[in-house]
């Protein structure tokens, strides 16, 4: 299978080096707050493993990590449903755990909150959110983010975790998508 990625990428919206830069902020100011915390890194799959990654290399404090997978998106599409269910939960059990949940993207804010809200009833000591990418023009309900990469603008964005029709998570770049491409999966 052939995909070429100019038939798809219209630009870059944040270059590689500009998103290590900033994940190395985020990942001092994430250490400075978690000392002597041992949070727990919680990685919402599967956009949020590349942001993970990166991440927690470099983090100065000791933490470990599990992952979580949650659905609110049918494939292929664009729009989400508001309706969120979990396909795979964690193996850690998070009570008194300072729990950090690691996201590549905020958008309508449901998925992020069905997910603190199912956090929050297994008592942990806290829970704070940290999303690389924040849309907040998307937003249907309100969620309190705690560390935020990049805020951006209402384009539809794919690379460095985050999917085109599943394609193009390796990208090392976020893009954003050309108008009216059709996606890998509808190609014939
Ligand atoms: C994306 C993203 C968030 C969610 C955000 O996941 O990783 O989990 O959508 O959207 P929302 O704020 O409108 O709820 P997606 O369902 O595309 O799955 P993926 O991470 O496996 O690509």
């Amino acid at each position: 299978m052939k995909l070429a990625l100019d038939e798809y990428l219209l630009e870059v919206l944040i270059p590689a080096e500009g998103l290590q830069a900033r994940i190395a902020e985020l990942g001092r100011e994430i250490s400075a707050d978690y000392v002597g915390k041992n949070p727990l890194l919680i990685c919402i799959l599967r956009g949020g493993v590349m942001f993970l990654t990166d991440l927690m290399r470099q983090l100065a404090v000791p933490h470990t990590l599990d992952f979580m997978a949650v659905s609110s998106y049918g494939a292929g599409a664009r729009e989400s449903t508001g309706s969120v269910r979990i396909l795979m939960d964690l193996a850690t059990d998070i009570e008194h755990r300072h729990v950090l949940i690691v996201e590549d993207i905020i958008d309508t804010g449901h998925t992020m909150h069905y997910i603190v809200q199912v956090l929050q009833a297994r008592g942990p000591a806290s829970v704070r959110i940290c999303t690389l990418l924040n849309k907040a023009e998307r937003r249907e309900v309100d969620v309190p983010i705690d560390y935020v990469g990049f805020d951006i603008p209402n384009k539809f964005v794919f690379g460095y975790g985050l999917d085109l029709d599943e394609y193009f998570r390796n990208l090392p770049f976020v893009g954003v998508v050309k108008p009216g491409v059709f996606l890998p999966s509808q190609r014939v």
